[in-house]
Protein backbone atom coordinates (compact mmCIF):
# COMPACT_ATOMS: atom_id res chain seq x y z
CA UNK A 1 0.00 0.00 0.00
CA UNK A 2 1.55 3.09 -1.12
CA UNK A 3 1.91 5.93 1.57
CA UNK A 4 0.21 9.09 1.09
CA UNK A 5 2.97 12.04 0.33
CA UNK A 6 1.03 15.05 1.22
CA UNK A 7 3.15 17.48 3.15
CA UNK A 8 0.01 17.69 5.64
CA UNK A 9 0.44 13.85 6.60
CA UNK A 10 4.10 14.13 6.60
CA UNK A 11 3.74 17.30 8.80
CA UNK A 12 1.04 15.54 11.32
CA UNK A 13 3.57 12.06 11.57
CA UNK A 14 5.74 14.05 13.19
CA UNK A 15 3.16 15.84 15.54
CA UNK A 16 5.11 19.39 14.48
CA UNK A 17 2.79 21.21 12.86
CA UNK A 18 2.54 23.41 15.42
CA UNK A 19 6.27 23.87 16.38
CA UNK A 20 6.65 24.45 12.75
CA UNK A 21 5.28 26.88 10.92
CA UNK A 22 7.02 25.86 7.84
CA UNK A 23 4.80 22.78 8.00
CA UNK A 24 1.80 24.66 8.38
CA UNK A 25 2.34 26.57 5.34
CA UNK A 26 2.92 24.36 2.80
CA UNK A 27 0.01 22.32 4.77
CA UNK A 28 -2.17 21.91 1.53
CA UNK A 29 0.74 21.30 -1.45
CA UNK A 30 0.05 18.34 -3.40
CA UNK A 31 3.51 17.60 -5.59
CA UNK A 32 3.46 17.13 -9.48
CA UNK A 33 5.68 14.92 -11.69
CA UNK A 34 5.86 16.56 -14.75
CA UNK A 35 7.49 13.89 -17.31
CA UNK A 36 7.89 15.40 -20.44
CA UNK A 37 10.16 15.12 -23.34
CA UNK A 38 11.77 19.06 -23.41
CA UNK A 39 14.53 18.02 -25.86
CA UNK A 40 14.38 16.04 -29.25
CA UNK A 41 11.72 16.03 -31.93
CA UNK A 42 8.85 16.05 -29.31
CA UNK A 43 10.42 19.18 -27.34
CA UNK A 44 7.39 21.72 -28.66
CA UNK A 45 4.90 19.34 -27.33
CA UNK A 46 6.44 18.42 -23.79
CA UNK A 47 6.44 22.32 -23.59
CA UNK A 48 2.80 22.99 -24.85
CA UNK A 49 1.69 20.32 -22.18
CA UNK A 50 3.33 22.08 -19.85
CA UNK A 51 1.96 25.56 -20.29
CA UNK A 52 -1.53 24.28 -20.79
CA UNK A 53 -1.65 22.83 -17.36
CA UNK A 54 0.24 25.34 -15.85
CA UNK A 55 -2.83 27.78 -17.45
CA UNK A 56 -5.01 25.85 -15.77
CA UNK A 57 -3.36 25.59 -12.38
CA UNK A 58 -3.09 29.41 -12.70
CA UNK A 59 -7.14 29.99 -13.85
CA UNK A 60 -7.65 28.21 -10.36
CA UNK A 61 -5.46 30.61 -8.33
CA UNK A 62 -2.40 28.53 -8.32
CA UNK A 63 -4.62 25.43 -6.28
CA UNK A 64 -6.26 22.39 -7.47
CA UNK A 65 -9.11 20.63 -5.41
CA UNK A 66 -7.72 23.45 -2.41
CA UNK A 67 -4.33 22.23 -2.88
CA UNK A 68 -1.32 24.10 -4.00
CA UNK A 69 0.72 22.64 -6.07
CA UNK A 70 4.50 22.13 -5.95
CA UNK A 71 6.00 21.19 -9.75
CA UNK A 72 8.74 18.52 -10.42
CA UNK A 73 10.31 17.97 -13.75
CA UNK A 74 12.09 15.54 -15.75
CA UNK A 75 12.96 15.80 -19.41
CA UNK A 76 12.58 12.07 -20.66
CA UNK A 77 13.90 12.92 -23.98
CA UNK A 78 11.38 10.66 -26.09
CA UNK A 79 13.67 7.84 -24.62
CA UNK A 80 12.30 4.99 -23.77
CA UNK A 81 15.12 2.60 -22.46
CA UNK A 82 15.84 5.65 -20.02
CA UNK A 83 11.96 5.65 -18.64
CA UNK A 84 11.95 3.57 -15.47
CA UNK A 85 15.35 5.48 -14.36
CA UNK A 86 13.06 8.53 -14.86
CA UNK A 87 10.16 7.96 -13.26
CA UNK A 88 11.73 6.79 -9.95
CA UNK A 89 13.12 10.14 -10.67
CA UNK A 90 9.93 11.71 -9.31
CA UNK A 91 8.54 8.66 -7.28
CA UNK A 92 11.47 7.89 -5.27
CA UNK A 93 13.97 11.00 -5.14
CA UNK A 94 11.09 13.43 -5.60
CA UNK A 95 7.56 12.20 -3.96
CA UNK A 96 5.63 13.18 -6.18
CA UNK A 97 1.87 12.19 -5.27
CA UNK A 98 0.81 13.01 -9.08
CA UNK A 99 2.53 11.74 -12.56
CA UNK A 100 1.32 13.46 -15.48
CA UNK A 101 3.19 12.40 -18.51
CA UNK A 102 4.24 11.90 -21.24
CA UNK A 103 4.16 12.35 -25.19
CA UNK A 104 5.88 9.35 -26.71
CA UNK A 105 4.01 6.26 -26.24
CA UNK A 106 7.23 4.10 -25.67
CA UNK A 107 8.04 5.84 -22.31
CA UNK A 108 4.30 5.86 -21.25
CA UNK A 109 4.64 2.29 -21.23
CA UNK A 110 7.51 1.88 -19.11
CA UNK A 111 5.81 5.02 -16.94
CA UNK A 112 2.36 3.02 -16.40
CA UNK A 113 3.94 -0.07 -15.27
CA UNK A 114 5.62 1.76 -12.65
CA UNK A 115 2.48 3.73 -11.54
CA UNK A 116 0.81 0.41 -11.24
CA UNK A 117 3.34 -0.92 -9.42
CA UNK A 118 3.33 2.18 -7.16
CA UNK A 119 -0.38 2.51 -6.88
CA UNK A 120 1.01 6.09 -8.53
CA UNK A 121 -1.80 8.53 -9.89
CA UNK A 122 -0.63 8.90 -13.53
CA UNK A 123 -2.60 11.19 -15.77
CA UNK A 124 -1.35 10.71 -19.88
CA UNK A 125 -2.00 14.09 -21.21
CA UNK A 126 -0.54 13.30 -24.76
CA UNK A 127 0.60 9.47 -25.56
CA UNK A 128 -1.18 7.18 -27.65
CA UNK A 129 -0.57 3.38 -27.01
CA UNK A 130 -3.54 1.72 -27.00
CA UNK A 131 -2.48 -0.81 -23.90
CA UNK A 132 -2.72 2.15 -21.91
CA UNK A 133 -6.34 2.18 -21.82
CA UNK A 134 -6.20 -1.58 -22.90
CA UNK A 135 -4.23 -4.87 -21.43
CA UNK A 136 -2.72 -1.77 -18.62
CA UNK A 137 -5.97 -0.14 -17.81
CA UNK A 138 -6.11 0.20 -14.27
CA UNK A 139 -7.88 2.02 -11.50
CA UNK A 140 -5.27 5.06 -11.23
CA UNK A 141 -4.07 5.27 -15.20
CA UNK A 142 -6.12 8.23 -16.96
CA UNK A 143 -5.26 9.79 -20.29
CA UNK A 144 -7.16 12.81 -21.78
CA UNK A 145 -5.63 12.62 -24.90
CA UNK A 146 -6.32 9.75 -27.16
CA UNK A 147 -5.62 6.38 -27.93
CA UNK A 148 -3.14 5.91 -31.40
CA UNK A 149 -6.29 3.90 -32.46
CA UNK A 150 -9.24 6.94 -33.09
CA UNK A 151 -7.47 9.22 -34.90
CA UNK A 152 -5.85 6.45 -37.59
CA UNK A 153 -9.77 5.40 -37.46
CA UNK A 154 -10.90 8.03 -38.03
CA UNK A 155 -8.60 9.51 -41.17
CA UNK A 156 -9.35 5.53 -42.43
CA UNK A 157 -13.02 6.36 -42.75
CA UNK A 158 -12.81 10.24 -44.27
CA UNK A 159 -10.20 8.49 -46.50
CA UNK A 160 -12.54 5.93 -48.18
CA UNK A 161 -15.55 8.16 -47.85
CA UNK A 162 -13.71 10.36 -50.43
CA UNK A 163 -13.62 7.21 -52.99
CA UNK A 164 -9.42 6.45 -52.65
CA UNK A 165 -9.17 2.60 -53.34
CA UNK A 166 -5.20 2.22 -53.04
CA UNK A 167 -3.62 3.51 -49.79
CA UNK A 168 0.03 3.84 -48.60
CA UNK A 169 1.43 4.26 -45.02
CA UNK A 170 4.95 5.93 -43.69
CA UNK A 171 5.44 6.21 -40.49
CA UNK A 172 8.12 5.44 -37.60
CA UNK A 173 8.22 2.07 -36.17
CA UNK A 174 6.69 2.19 -33.03
CA UNK A 175 3.37 1.87 -31.01
CA UNK A 176 2.56 5.73 -32.11
CA UNK A 177 3.39 5.33 -36.02
CA UNK A 178 2.08 1.44 -35.93
CA UNK A 179 -0.92 1.23 -33.97
CA UNK A 180 -2.21 4.86 -35.36
CA UNK A 181 -1.69 3.03 -39.50
CA UNK A 182 -3.67 -0.03 -37.52
CA UNK A 183 -6.39 2.30 -36.96
CA UNK A 184 -6.10 3.50 -40.31
CA UNK A 185 -6.20 0.36 -42.35
CA UNK A 186 -9.54 -1.08 -40.10
CA UNK A 187 -11.75 1.98 -41.20
CA UNK A 188 -10.00 2.71 -44.65
CA UNK A 189 -10.44 -2.18 -45.38
CA UNK A 190 -13.93 -1.80 -44.12
CA UNK A 191 -15.02 1.54 -45.99
CA UNK A 192 -13.48 -1.00 -49.36
CA UNK A 193 -9.93 0.40 -49.57
CA UNK A 194 -6.62 -1.19 -49.38
CA UNK A 195 -3.45 -0.37 -47.76
CA UNK A 196 -0.95 -2.08 -50.13
CA UNK A 197 2.28 -1.07 -48.15
CA UNK A 198 3.15 0.19 -44.79
CA UNK A 199 6.59 1.82 -44.91
CA UNK A 200 8.51 2.77 -41.43
CA UNK A 201 12.05 3.99 -40.10
CA UNK A 202 13.05 4.42 -37.04
CA UNK A 203 12.07 7.06 -34.29
CA UNK A 204 13.43 9.59 -34.87
CA UNK A 205 14.67 9.27 -38.33
CA UNK A 206 14.18 12.05 -40.60
CA UNK A 207 16.03 9.98 -43.99
CA UNK A 208 13.00 9.86 -46.07
CA UNK A 209 14.29 10.21 -49.04
CA UNK A 210 14.28 6.37 -50.43
CA UNK A 211 11.10 5.87 -48.79
CA UNK A 212 9.40 8.68 -51.21
CA UNK A 213 10.65 7.12 -53.78
CA UNK A 214 8.89 4.33 -53.31
CA UNK A 215 5.57 6.07 -52.88
CA UNK A 216 6.30 7.77 -56.04
CA UNK A 217 6.70 4.21 -57.94
CA UNK A 218 3.90 2.71 -56.33
CA UNK A 219 1.67 5.48 -57.05
CA UNK A 220 -0.84 4.81 -54.59
CA UNK A 221 -4.56 7.20 -54.18
CA UNK A 222 -3.57 7.96 -50.91
CA UNK A 223 -0.63 8.37 -48.61
CA UNK A 224 -1.15 7.99 -44.83
CA UNK A 225 1.19 9.20 -42.28
CA UNK A 226 2.22 9.42 -38.72
CA UNK A 227 5.02 11.99 -37.91
CA UNK A 228 5.05 14.89 -35.20
CA UNK A 229 6.51 17.41 -34.28
CA UNK A 230 9.82 18.15 -35.73
CA UNK A 231 10.03 15.33 -37.82
CA UNK A 232 6.04 15.83 -38.83
CA UNK A 233 7.57 19.72 -39.97
CA UNK A 234 10.57 17.65 -42.23
CA UNK A 235 8.41 14.81 -43.85
CA UNK A 236 5.64 17.37 -44.68
CA UNK A 237 8.14 19.64 -46.49
CA UNK A 238 10.24 16.82 -47.85
CA UNK A 239 7.09 15.11 -49.50
CA UNK A 240 6.34 18.65 -50.81
CA UNK A 241 10.32 18.76 -52.22
CA UNK A 242 10.10 15.36 -53.79
CA UNK A 243 7.13 16.85 -55.80
CA UNK A 244 4.28 14.13 -54.28
CA UNK A 245 2.16 16.96 -53.04
CA UNK A 246 0.16 17.53 -55.89
CA UNK A 247 0.10 14.09 -57.35
CA UNK A 248 -0.76 11.81 -53.95
CA UNK A 249 -2.92 13.45 -51.21
CA UNK A 250 -1.17 13.20 -48.56
CA UNK A 251 -3.51 12.51 -44.96
CA UNK A 252 -2.42 11.74 -41.30
CA UNK A 253 -3.58 11.61 -37.79
CA UNK A 254 -3.87 15.50 -37.39
CA UNK A 255 -0.58 15.33 -35.34
CA UNK A 256 1.22 15.90 -38.89
CA UNK A 257 0.14 19.65 -38.84
CA UNK A 258 -0.40 20.60 -35.43
CA UNK A 259 1.64 23.09 -33.69
CA UNK A 260 3.70 22.87 -36.99
CA UNK A 261 1.93 24.88 -40.01
CA UNK A 262 4.30 28.15 -39.25
CA UNK A 263 7.42 25.90 -40.20
CA UNK A 264 5.74 24.00 -42.90
CA UNK A 265 4.73 26.87 -44.90
CA UNK A 266 3.49 25.98 -47.82
CA UNK A 267 4.30 22.40 -48.08
CA UNK A 268 1.41 22.06 -45.75
CA UNK A 269 -1.69 23.94 -47.49
CA UNK A 270 -4.67 21.43 -48.20
CA UNK A 271 -3.68 18.65 -46.31
CA UNK A 272 -6.51 17.04 -44.81
CA UNK A 273 -6.33 15.59 -41.23
CA UNK A 274 -8.74 13.97 -38.53
CA UNK A 275 -8.23 14.96 -34.78
CA UNK A 276 -9.91 15.64 -31.44
CA UNK A 277 -9.29 19.38 -32.07
CA UNK A 278 -9.32 21.89 -34.51
CA UNK A 279 -8.00 26.06 -34.28
CA UNK A 280 -11.35 27.43 -35.95
CA UNK A 281 -13.75 25.44 -32.77
CA UNK A 282 -15.60 28.58 -32.36
CA UNK A 283 -17.19 28.09 -28.73
CA UNK A 284 -16.83 30.71 -25.93
CA UNK A 285 -14.95 28.20 -23.82
CA UNK A 286 -12.39 27.68 -26.71
CA UNK A 287 -11.64 31.50 -27.71
CA UNK A 288 -11.00 32.12 -24.07
CA UNK A 289 -8.55 29.41 -23.98
CA UNK A 290 -7.31 30.23 -27.21
CA UNK A 291 -6.69 34.17 -26.22
CA UNK A 292 -5.62 33.57 -22.45
CA UNK A 293 -2.75 30.80 -23.73
CA UNK A 294 -1.52 33.59 -26.60
CA UNK A 295 -1.59 36.76 -24.05
CA UNK A 296 0.13 34.23 -21.27
CA UNK A 297 2.79 32.25 -23.61
CA UNK A 298 3.25 34.87 -26.60
CA UNK A 299 2.13 31.71 -29.26
CA UNK A 300 -0.97 29.98 -30.00
CA UNK A 301 -1.75 26.94 -28.33
CA UNK A 302 -2.15 23.35 -30.63
CA UNK A 303 -3.89 20.24 -29.03
CA UNK A 304 -0.85 19.26 -27.03
CA UNK A 305 -1.70 23.00 -25.11
CA UNK A 306 -5.09 21.29 -24.95
CA UNK A 307 -4.26 17.82 -23.66
CA UNK A 308 -2.55 19.47 -21.30
CA UNK A 309 -4.86 22.19 -19.86
CA UNK A 310 -7.37 19.06 -19.45
CA UNK A 311 -5.12 17.08 -17.44
CA UNK A 312 -5.45 19.70 -15.10
CA UNK A 313 -8.82 20.04 -15.08
CA UNK A 314 -9.32 16.19 -14.67
CA UNK A 315 -7.59 16.80 -11.78
CA UNK A 316 -9.40 19.33 -10.08
CA UNK A 317 -12.61 17.98 -10.73
CA UNK A 318 -11.61 14.78 -9.28
CA UNK A 319 -9.98 16.64 -6.14
CA UNK A 320 -13.29 19.14 -5.80
CA UNK A 321 -15.58 16.13 -5.53
CA UNK A 322 -13.88 14.76 -2.53
CA UNK A 323 -13.42 18.12 -0.93
CA UNK A 324 -9.29 17.86 -1.76
CA UNK A 325 -9.35 14.39 -0.04
CA UNK A 326 -6.14 12.89 -1.89
CA UNK A 327 -6.08 9.79 0.46
CA UNK A 328 -10.23 8.54 -0.64
CA UNK A 329 -8.61 7.29 -3.67
CA UNK A 330 -11.77 5.14 -4.84
CA UNK A 331 -13.91 8.05 -4.44
CA UNK A 332 -11.51 10.38 -6.45
CA UNK A 333 -11.12 7.73 -9.38
CA UNK A 334 -14.94 7.10 -9.29
CA UNK A 335 -15.70 10.97 -9.46
CA UNK A 336 -13.23 11.33 -12.06
CA UNK A 337 -14.97 9.05 -14.17
CA UNK A 338 -18.24 10.25 -14.13
CA UNK A 339 -16.94 14.02 -14.83
CA UNK A 340 -17.30 15.72 -18.42
CA UNK A 341 -14.92 18.23 -18.85
CA UNK A 342 -15.36 21.90 -20.19
CA UNK A 343 -12.68 21.26 -22.56
CA UNK A 344 -11.90 23.76 -25.38
CA UNK A 345 -12.13 20.66 -27.45
CA UNK A 346 -15.64 20.75 -26.38
CA UNK A 347 -17.36 18.51 -23.83
CA UNK A 348 -15.33 15.20 -22.44
CA UNK A 349 -15.93 12.10 -21.11
CA UNK A 350 -14.27 8.89 -20.13
CA UNK A 351 -14.72 5.72 -21.22
CA UNK A 352 -14.98 2.30 -18.22
CA UNK A 353 -11.12 2.09 -19.67
CA UNK A 354 -9.93 5.84 -18.78
CA UNK A 355 -9.56 7.25 -22.15
CA UNK A 356 -11.58 10.03 -24.01
CA UNK A 357 -14.87 9.53 -26.07
CA UNK A 358 -14.95 12.44 -28.31
CA UNK A 359 -15.39 13.88 -31.76
CA UNK A 360 -12.83 13.49 -34.43
CA UNK A 361 -12.98 16.40 -36.78
CA UNK A 362 -12.61 16.73 -40.48
CA UNK A 363 -9.71 19.21 -40.70
CA UNK A 364 -8.23 21.17 -43.65
CA UNK A 365 -5.04 23.27 -43.58
CA UNK A 366 -5.69 27.18 -44.27
CA UNK A 367 -2.46 29.30 -44.07
CA UNK A 368 -1.71 28.76 -40.74
CA UNK A 369 -4.47 27.28 -39.44
CA UNK A 370 -6.22 23.18 -39.41
CA UNK A 371 -10.15 24.76 -40.35
CA UNK A 372 -12.78 22.04 -39.67
CA UNK A 373 -14.62 21.43 -42.66
CA UNK A 374 -16.97 18.30 -40.71
CA UNK A 375 -16.78 15.32 -38.43
CA UNK A 376 -15.22 12.06 -39.28
CA UNK A 377 -16.57 10.09 -36.39
CA UNK A 378 -18.75 11.79 -33.40
CA UNK A 379 -18.24 10.42 -29.62
CA UNK A 380 -15.47 8.05 -31.15
CA UNK A 381 -14.60 5.49 -28.47
CA UNK A 382 -11.72 3.44 -27.99
CA UNK A 383 -12.61 -0.27 -28.56
CA UNK A 384 -10.49 -0.83 -25.16
CA UNK A 385 -9.38 -4.23 -26.13
CA UNK A 386 -8.08 -6.14 -23.64
CA UNK A 387 -9.16 -4.02 -20.66
CA UNK A 388 -9.79 -5.69 -17.05
CA UNK A 389 -10.16 -3.04 -14.67
C1 LIG B 1 2.98 8.85 -29.12
O1 LIG B 1 4.15 8.44 -29.06
O2 LIG B 1 2.04 8.22 -28.62
C2 LIG B 1 2.66 10.13 -29.82
C3 LIG B 1 3.63 11.10 -29.98
C4 LIG B 1 3.32 12.29 -30.61
C5 LIG B 1 2.03 12.52 -31.06
C6 LIG B 1 1.05 11.55 -30.89
C7 LIG B 1 1.36 10.34 -30.28
O3 LIG B 1 1.72 13.67 -31.64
Amino acid sequence: MKKPRLALLACAAVMAVAAFPACAQSASKLKVGLMLPYTGTYASLGNAIENGFRLYVSEQGGKLGGHEIEFYKVDDESEPSKATDNVNKLIKRDQVDVLVGTVHSGVALAMAKVAKETGTLLIVPNAGADALTGPLCAKNIWRTSFSNWQPGYATGVIAAQKGYKKAMSITWGYAAGTEAVKGFTEAFEKGGGKVVKDLTLPFPNVEFQALLTEIAAQKPDVVFAFFAGGGAVKFVKDYDAAGLRKSIPLMGSGFLTDGTLEAQGASAQGIVTSLHYADNIETPRNTAFRNKYAVTYKTMPDVYAVQGYDAAQLLHSGLTAVKGDFSKKDELYYAMGKTTIASPRGKLAFSAAHNPIQDFYIREVKGNYNVITGVAVPALADPARGCKM
